[in-house]
């Protein structure tokens, strides 16, 4: 499967990569998106680049984007991928790193359906990483016009970074009490505002804890299942962690429709254990 597909999101994440540095329209289109976003240009010519290039190819069946209400069918192909344009559109004109998320489904939108994930980032370097039914996360950045692979990432038992999403003042008092927790253990902040990088940074230091809950204005949390979690999720895996919804673990979750959201937390194994723990009390 990665290697009929690998080479179109490699392909996306050069095009994508070239269209962000040269372009100075970090403008808002007129449009918004399904979930009330309120669409960049950039957001719509990134799914457009993603949408014909995966399109073109004969193993492709499906897609479905963030930015698209609907799903596109053809009329053959093996594989669904459900994509995030181009996430952390919000804190681009910062120039912060933000990042392209792929789900490679076969048989259905469903996370049970998952047989591959990838995610771009698109920071200082171009960088690629990607997982199928192999049990390794693999790496790449592109240098002189070539992809180069690096060590696969893999987490560690535990780690020291605290990256928790969602709007403090509508954190529940259990959710306070867990990132409070990490904190007095001497965890430290490490938060862009940009599930790419932030999931990206706990992969690369081997360890720690990413956390977008569901909050008192967001009891679903805000967060896409298909085109962000479950894709995540899968990558964490297979890198040695975990991913839940506070109870659940992702991957056995429904989604309802595919725009549908949830709480998650991503993590090294002790992290988790913790988040289990918080939120299995009774307050
Ligand atoms: P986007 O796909 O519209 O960019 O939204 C997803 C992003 C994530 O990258 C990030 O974790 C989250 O939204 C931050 O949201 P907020 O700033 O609303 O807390
Ligand atoms: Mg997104």
């Amino acid at each position: 499967m990665i290697k009929k597909i690998l080479p179109a999101i490699e392909q996306c994440a050069q095009e994508i990569n070239l269209l962000i540095s040269q372009n100075d329209r970090i403008d808002y289109s007129k449009g918004q998106n399904i979930s009330g976003d309120k669409q960049l240009d950039l957001d719509v010519k990134a799914d457009n680049i993603i949408a014909q290039i995966l399109l073109d190819l004969d193993c492709v069946q499906g897609i479905c984007s963030e930015e698209k209400e609907k799903a596109i069918y053809k009329e053959s192909g093996d594989y669904l991928i459900a994509y995030d344009p181009l996430d952390g559109s919000s804190i681009i004109d910062s120039n912060l790193s933000v990042g392209s998320i792929f789900g490679i489904y076969q048989g259905g939108f469903e996370a049970r359906c998952l047989v591959g994930a990838a995610y771009i980032v698109y920071g200082p370097r171009l960088e690629l990483v990607f997982a199928d039914k192999t049990p390794e996360v693999f790496r790449q950045i592109y240098t002189d016009k070539n992809w180069i692979k690096l060590p696969p990432l893999q987490l560690k038992q535990n780690g020291k970074i605290n990256a928790p999403g969602g709007t403090q003042k509508y954190w529940e008092t259990k959710h306070k009490e867990l990132i409070e927790g990490f904190f007095a253990q001497g965890y430290r902040l490490r938060y862009s505002g940009g599930m790419v990088p932030d999931l990206h940074q706990i992969l690369v230091k081997g360890g720690g804890i990413f956390s977008y809950p569901a909050t008192i204005d967001a009891p679903k949390g805000k967060l896409r299942k298909l085109f962000e979690v479950f894709p995540f999720a899968f990558i964490y895996e297979k890198a040695g962690g975990e991913a839940i919804d506070g109870k659940k673990n992702i991957l056995e979750l429904n989604a309802q429709s595919l725009h549908d959201t949830t709480p998650c937390f991503f993590g090294s194994k002790d992290e988790i254990k913790q988040v289990k723990q918080v939120y299995g009390k009774k307050i």
